[in-house]
C-alpha cells in the first residue's frame, strides 16, 4: 500500500476512447454537478429512459434521517423489468444476439440467444412458474450453474412480479436451506449439476441435503449435464418437460416501482447473512445507466462480466444493466485456469468481446502463471477492462493494463457493494483519468463523504482519511433487510446519523481521487467474495470438539485476504493434523468451500478484555504477523496469551 502515499501520476485517457467516448471530462463534470444539484432533474430524465406502463410523477423520496429511514424512487410509476430487458427491444433488435453463452468445457458449442429467442423462453418458463402456483410477490430461490437458463428464470420471476432470491452455486446444502427457509421460498429452481473447471457440482443432491433441513419445497430441476439424478414424485419437476408444454405467450404484469425485484444474502459483521432487497424501477435505472457509461457500451459491443449471477455483479452486469441497454451480454460457465490459464483470453478472442470485466484475485492467480498464456491471443477487440470486489494492487493494475489491454484500454476500478446495487465510485473510461488502485471518482447522483470514525465528523480537506458514508440516496440502494427493517436501519444509518455507512476506510488524494482501503468492519474479502468472520466463527463453534473461535483476515497474494481461525478447543481434545483438516471440512460443510479457513492456529486462550470481549485488533495483528504494533495490551484480562499466541502463530507460506 505504500505506492498509494506517494505522490501518483495520473494515466492519460488513450486517444481512441476520448475521442468517441459517451462523455469527456468537461461532460462528466456537467452532469454530476447537475446530478448533485438537482437530483430530481436529472433522475426524472434518467427514470424516462424505461418504459412505463403508468409513468411516475414523483422522483425522490427519501431520507437517512435515524431511525425513520426510508428510501423510495419513482414511487407511483409502474413498469415491469422483464418487459424493459426483453420485449422492449423486440421491434429494433428481435435478431441481435442477447446472451452469448461460453460453457465450461471448450469442446461444446456456445450458444447465441437473440432476444425474440429469449422472449420466447422467458415467457414460457414465467407460465411454466405459474402453473406451479408462483403468484406475484412470491420468492422464488434460484440455485444454478451459469447457464442461459439462469438468466431466465430470473427474468421470468421478473415478468410476473415474483421476487428472486439467487444462492451461489458454491454454498453448501445447510447455507442453501437457510436461504430457502430464510424467505420462505414458494418454488425452487435448480439443475442436475453444475460443470465448472471439467468437474461437476452436484447441485441437485446439495438441493436434497438441503431439504432435508428446511423440508420440502417445489422444486424446477434444469437438465444441464443429464446425469441421473431422480425427481421425487409431487416436489421435483422436469424443466424440460415442463417447458415442452407450456405456452409462449405470457403478459408481462405491471408491478409498482418499488416492488422487489430481488433478494441477495449477502454477509455482515454479525450475525446470519442478511437479505438485501432491491426494487425494481431504481434498480433497473441505475444498473443500466452505469452500465452504459462506466462501460461506456455502445451498439455492436460484446460484454463480458465474468462474475457469477449469485453475486450483485452478476445480477447488474450480466443480466440487468446489459438488458435493459439492449447489449450483447457474454455468460461464462467455468473459470479463468480451465482448461488452461488462457481460456478468458481465448474467450475474448473467439467472441471479439470489447468490455472485460473481472476480480483482481482472478488478474493476480493469472499474472503469476506467465504472459504467453495472453499474448498468444488476439485480444485487439478489447475496448475497455473493469474490476470489482477488492482493492487491486497497483503491480496487478499494472499487469492487466499492459500486457491484456496493451495500454491502450482504461481500466474502471469500480467500487460498490450488494448494498449499493451498482457502481457508485470509478473511472469513465472517456472522462477520468486513472491511478493504479483508486477507485477515483463518484458516479452520477453520488455523494460520497469521509467521516472522522471517533467524532462522525465529515472531514472537509481534499486530503482525508477516515470512513466512507454516503450523504444521500442514488436509486438503486438496498431499501430494506428482507424481514427486518430494524435491521437495516441499525446497520447502515445508526453509527453516523444521517449518512449511508458502507463499512469502507477509504482516502481522498490532493486530486480527490478515492482510494478504498479495506473493510473496518468484521467483514473480511476473499477473492472478492464477502465473508463474515461472525459465519465462520459459529459454524466453528458448531463442531463439537471446538469451545470457542475467532476469525480474522490476514493478506494473501492470490485472494486478498486469506482466513485465520485461532481455535480453543473443548478441554480434553488433543490438537492435531487431522483435527485441523476436520475443522477446514467441517467448514466447507456448514457454509461451502470459499469458507474454508486457510490457516488454524490453535489457541489456549483467546486475548478478551476484563469484560469478556474478544480483542481482534490484536489477533488481527498477530495474523498479519506484524506482532511489533499491538499497542496496548494493558486492559487484557490475562496478556500472557498473547504471548502464547505470537509464539505459534502459522507460517503464512
Ligand atoms: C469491496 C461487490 C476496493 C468493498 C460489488 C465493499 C472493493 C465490498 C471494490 C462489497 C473496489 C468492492 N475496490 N474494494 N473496486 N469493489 N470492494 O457486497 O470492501 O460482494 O464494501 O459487492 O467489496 O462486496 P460485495
Amino acid at each position: 500500500m505504500s505506492a498509494h502515499n506517494s505522490p501518483m501520476e495520473k494515466h492519460p485517457i488513450p486517444e481512441a476512447i476520448a475521442r468517441d467516448a459517451h462523455v469527456n471530462a468537461d461532460q462528466y463534470k456537467a452532469m454530476y454537478e447537475a446530478s448533485v444539484n438537482d437530483p430530481e432533474g436529472f433522475w426524472r430524465e434518467q427514470g424516462a429512459a424505461l418504459k412505463w406502463s403508468k409513468p411516475f410523477t414523483k422522483v425522490k423520496n427519501t431520507t437517512f434521517a435515524h431511525p425513520d429511514v426510508s428510501i423510495k424512487w419513482f414511487e407511483d410509476g409502474e413498469m415491469n423489468v422483464c418487459e424493459n430487458c426483453v420485449d422492449r427491444h423486440l421491434d429494433t433488435r428481435g435478431d441481435q444476439v442477447a446472451i452469448i453463452w461460453e460453457p465450461d468445457s471448450p469442446t461444446e458449442a456456445s450458444k447465441h440467444i437473440t432476444y425474440s429467442e429469449l422472449h420466447r423462453e422467458v415467457s414460457k418458463l414465467a407460465n411454466v412458474y405459474k402453473t406451479l402456483g408462483v403468484e406475484k410477490g412470491d420468492r422464488v430461490v434460484l440455485y444454478m450453474p451459469m447457464i442461459p437458463e439462469a438468466a431466465y428464470a430470473m427474468l421470468a420471476c421478473a415478468r410476473i412480479g415474483a421476487v428472486h432470491s439467487i444462492v451461489f452455486g458454491g454454498f453448501s446444502p445447510d447455507a442453501l436451506a437457510a436461504r430457502v427457509k430464510s424467505c420462505d421460498a414458494k418454488l425452487l429452481v435448480t439443475a442436475d449439476q453444475a460443470p465448472r473447471g471439467g468437474k461437476a457440482t452436484p447441485l441437485k443432491v446439495n438441493a436434497d441435503a438441503a431439504m432435508e433441513v428446511c423440508g420440502d419445497v417445489q422444486t424446477l430441476v434444469v437438465e444441464r449435464t443429464g446425469a441421473d439424478v431422480g425427481l421425487k414424485e409431487g416436489r421435483d419437476h422436469s424443466y424440460a418437460a415442463l417447458m415442452a408444454q407450456a405456452s409462449e405467450d405470457c403478459p408481462a404484469v405491471a408491478v409498482n416501482a418499488e416492488d422487489p425485484l430481488f433478494i441477495l444474502y449477502t454477509s455482515g459483521s454479525t450475525g446470519q447473512p442478511k437479505g438485501v432487497v432491491h426494487s425494481s424501477a431504481g434498480y433497473l435505472v441505475y444498473a443500466a445507466l452505469t452500465h452504459k457509461y462506466v462501460f461506456d457500451y455502445k451498439d455492436d459491443d460484446i460484454f463480458w462480466c465474468t462474475a457469477d449471477v449469485g453475486w450483485v455483479t452478476g445480477h447488474s452486469y450480466i443480466v440487468y444493466g446489459p438488458l435493459a441497454n439492449g447489449a450483447t451480454t457474454l455468460m461464462f460457465e467455468g473459470v479463468p485456469t480451465y482448461p488452461d490459464a488462457s481460456r478468458f483470453w481465448q474467450v475474448c478472442d473467439e467472441h471479439k468481446v470489447t468490455q472485460f470485466y473481472t476480480a483482481p484475485t482472478a488478474i493476480r492467480a493469472l499474472m503469476g502463471l506467465g504472459d504467453e498464456f495472453v499474448t498468444k491471443c488476439d485480444l485487439s477487440s478489447l475496448r475497455i477492462l473493469g474490476t470489482v470486489g477488492e482493492p487491486i494492487n497497483p503491480e496487478a493494475w499494472n499487469w492487466y493494463n499492459e500486457i491484456v489491454g496493451k495500454d491502450k484500454c482504461p481500466i474502471v476500478d469500480t467500487w460498490w457493494q450488494t448494498e449499493t446495487g451498482g457502481h457508485l465510485m470509478t473511472p469513465l473510461p472517456g472522462a477520468i483519468e486513472t491511478k493504479p488502485g483508486s477507485c477515483t471518482l463518484p458516479f452520477f447522483g453520488v455523494q460520497p463523504v469521509i467521516l472522522d470514525p471517533q467524532t462522525g465528523e465529515e472531514i472537509t480537506t481534499t486530503e482525508a482519511e477516515g470512513v466512507l458514508c454516503i450523504k444521500d440516496s442514488w436509486p438503486a440502494q438496498m431499501r430494506t433487510v428482507y424481514g427486518d427493517h430494524d435491521r437495516f436501519v441499525s446497520t447502515y444509518f445508526s453509527d453516523y446519523k444521517g449518512y449511508y455507512f458502507t463499512g469502507d476506510g477509504c482516502r481522498r488524494d490532493a486530486d480527490g481521487y478515492y482510494w478504498i482501503t479495506g473493510r473496518v468492519d468484521d467483514v473480511i474479502n476473499v477473492s472478492g467474495h464477502r465473508m463474515g468472520t461472525a459465519e465462520v466463527e459459529s459454524a466453528l463453534v458448531a463442531h463439537e470438539k471446538v469451545a470457542e473461535s475467532a476469525v480474522v483476515g490476514y493478506p494473501h497474494d492470490i485472494k486478498g485476504q486469506g482466513i485465520y481461525a485461532y481455535v480453543t478447543l473443548m478441554s480434553g481434545e488433543e490438537p492435531s493434523e487431522e483435527l485441523r483438516k476436520e475443522l477446514s471440512d467441517w467448514v466447507r460443510k456448514e457454509i461451502g468451500p470459499i469458507a474454508k479457513p486457510d490457516l488454524i492456529q490453535w489457541a489456549p486462550g483467546l486475548p478478551k478484555t476484563r469484560s469478556g470481549k474478544i480483542m481482534r485488533r490484536i489477533l488481527r495483528k498477530i495474523a498479519e504477523d506484524d506482532f511489533g504494533a499491538l499497542g496496548d495490551t494493558s486492559t487484557l484480562a490475562d496478556p500472557s496469551v498473547v504471548d502464547d499466541l505470537i509464539e505459534n502463530r502459522m507460517n503464512r507460506g
